[in-house]
């Protein structure tokens, strides 16, 4: 084995929940996402060296950063002692709903696997990664990690054990994320939902999630956008994101087949069929926080359906 070799990885942002589909569903974009540098060492320890992008806001301590500890956890699994050191690219925005520290640890996890010559499928890193969750916001959910390692829009049966299911989605399907400055913890955004629902929301809310799989399987996308809806976290999570009503509205008037927040928020998402509507769609978001003098990044994009990648 090299002892010095190095291998940089992609990890795309990712749609949790996609509305009605809390926890179960995620859509990976094609862009943006995070990039990690991963190199072999003697120290025999697993060590951040650098983070670009996140102004100093992030632990360089490895078993307190998801990529770190996705790799410790993987190395952890195959009785190894490797020295490793990361390099972290953080383009994605820190506490945004695009999945951010799920593909900052999808995109380790991919590294250190094909360095250490591929023992495991890539289906099989997906534990890793939803331990980094567990340590980054409390909670190990696969709807960001998921989507992020494997691309396409996934479904998550069941978390113990892992039973997920990849769901084709329509070539034309363009994504918009329109991020607005404003932060929202995903651990803050889960202390507002209820630990109970009552029984009339549960029904409409697994069926719009039934009907967004058939309509993506389908092509269907006025079943696409009839489906995305969410009665039981946008309603407790909206307060959380200055104008949302009035954004989800403009989005709706303007080409977006259904919008809703993406994972736990702030970020707003929409899908529409073909970039001219996805483009429409998200001025007009981004007008709308505007008009709230909220500054906002605009992401327009088309479904990543490959997952993560090794860059160089
Ligand atoms: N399903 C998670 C939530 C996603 O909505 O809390 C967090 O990005």
């Amino acid at each position: 084995m090299d002892k010095n070799k190095s291998v940089k990885v992609f990890a795309p942002a990712s749609i949790g929940n996609v509305s009605c589909g809390f926890d179960v569903l995620g859509l990976a974009v094609d862009s943006p996402g995070d990039e990690v540098l991963l190199s072999f060492n003697d120290s025999a320890q697993v060590t951040i060296a650098a983070i670009i992008g996140d102004d100093g806001r992030l632990p360089l301590e490895a078993n307190k950063n998801t990529a770190g500890v996705a790799v410790i956890e993987f190395l952890k699994s195959i009785n190894k002692t490797q020295g490793v050191e990361i390099t972290l690219y953080k383009n994605l925005p820190l506490g945004s709903g695009m999945g951010s520290s799920a593909a900052s640890a999808v995109a380790a996890v991919v590294a250190i696997n094909h360095l250490m010559g591929s023992p495991m499928k890539r289906e099989d890193l997906l534990p890793f990664v939803m331990e980094a969750e567990r340590i980054a916001c409390g909670s190990a959910h696969a709807d960001n990690a998921a989507p992020s390692l494997l691309g396409g829009l996934i479904l998550i049966r069941e978390n113990h054990p892992l039973d997920i299911i990849s769901i084709p989605t329509p070539e034309e399907l363009f994504c918009v994320l329109v991020h607005p400055h404003v932060e929202v913890k995903t651990k803050d955004a889960r202390s507002v939902l209820k630990a109970t629902i009552p029984l009339k929301d549960g029904i409409k809310q697994w069926a719009n999630t039934a009907a967004l799989v058939a309509g993506m399987m389908k092509k269907d996308y006025a079943l696409i956008g009839r489906s995305l809806v969410d009665v039981v976290a946008e309603p407790l999570r909206s307060d959380l994101i200055p104008g949302f009503e009035k954004v989800k509205k403009a989005a709706l008037q303007n080409g977006a087949l259904g919008c809703g927040i993406s994972g736990s928020g702030p970020t707003i998402f929409c899908l529409c069929q073909g970039k001219e509507n996805a483009t429409r769609a998200g001025n007009a978001i981004q007008l709308e926080f505007e008009s709230l003098r909220l500054q906002s990044e605009i992401y327009i994009s088309e479904v990543n359906r490959k997952g993560a990648y090794i860059i160089d």
